[in-house]
């Protein structure tokens, strides 16, 4: 794993936003797996930009997103598409209909789980992969458990990251219980991962760089990935 110090929030988005435009320009027509939450803002911020000074091109790219809250409709804006329409896609030259993430109001979750593998598989899988942390480790919604995940599943988030995203919703009872996530196995098929994670998750991150490969701490598993790198934000 390569880390790298970035000495603000907008010093990592630039960073981050470096190798993703490189990226995309390498490969026009690239899968890119992307995440919701605080962290991923700068980043987004950069891409915009960048797009509106005509360094990036998004005509051809295509996205996949780790995860959505169940219940919670697209135009809830609380929900990870409306994150992602507001902070990305409504301000690139995407098309909407190469975005994709998990239906949190399918009736049939298992369902909405086959299918979105099915999306996965048939983009020929993720180029590259962004990567939030959760404080307890989680990655997407991949939270601490006695094994590993492999593919898309619906989990019941833990109380720890229900109070984390808490502070997203005028009534923390309001935070959904369950969410639909790609699995462990999926995300470590990315050919390439980025993690972004601010000052506070430090420890978290070291425990993931450097403490024992287990499912207690799901970032761990990135030991085993030959392409990872960590965008360590001081702020
Ligand atoms: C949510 C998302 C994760 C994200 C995490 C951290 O739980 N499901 O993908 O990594 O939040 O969010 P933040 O960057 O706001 O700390």
């Amino acid at each position: 794993m390569k880390l790298q110090n970035a000495n603000s929030n907008e010093e990592m988005g630039r960073l981050a936003a470096d190798i993703f435009t490189d990226a995309i320009r390498a490969k026009p027509d690239i899968v890119l797996g992307l995440a919701t939450g605080s962290t991923p803002l700068t980043l987004y911020g950069e891409l915009i930009r960048r797009y509106g000074e005509g360094i990036a091109d998004f005509s051809e790219v295509k996205t996949v997103n780790l995860d959505e809250y169940v219940g919670l409709a697209g135009s809830h804006n609380q929900s990870y598409r409306y994150f992602m329409d507001e902070n990305l896609f409504n301000y690139i030259n995407i098309d909407m209909g190469d975005t994709f993430l998990p239906d949190g109001l399918a009736e049939d979750l298992k369902a909405e789980c086959e299918r979105y593998n099915e999306v996965i598989d048939s983009l020929g899988g993720v180029d590259l992969q962004l990567l939030g942390i959760g404080l307890n480790g989680h990655l997407g919604f991949n939270e601490p458990s006695d094994a590993f995940s492999s593919r898309t599943q619906v989990v019941e988030l833990t109380e720890s990251t229900i109070n984390a995203n808490s502070r997203f919703f005028s009534n923390p009872s309001d935070v959904p219980r369950l969410a639909i996530t790609m699995g462990i196995q999926d995300i470590m098929q990315a050919k390439k991962i980025i993690l972004v994670a601010s000052a506070g998750k430090k420890d978290i991150v070291g425990k993931a760089m450097n403490g024992e490969i287990t499912p207690q701490v799901p970032a761990s598993i990135l030991q085993k990935h030959p392409d990872v790198t960590i965008i360590l934000s001081e702020e």
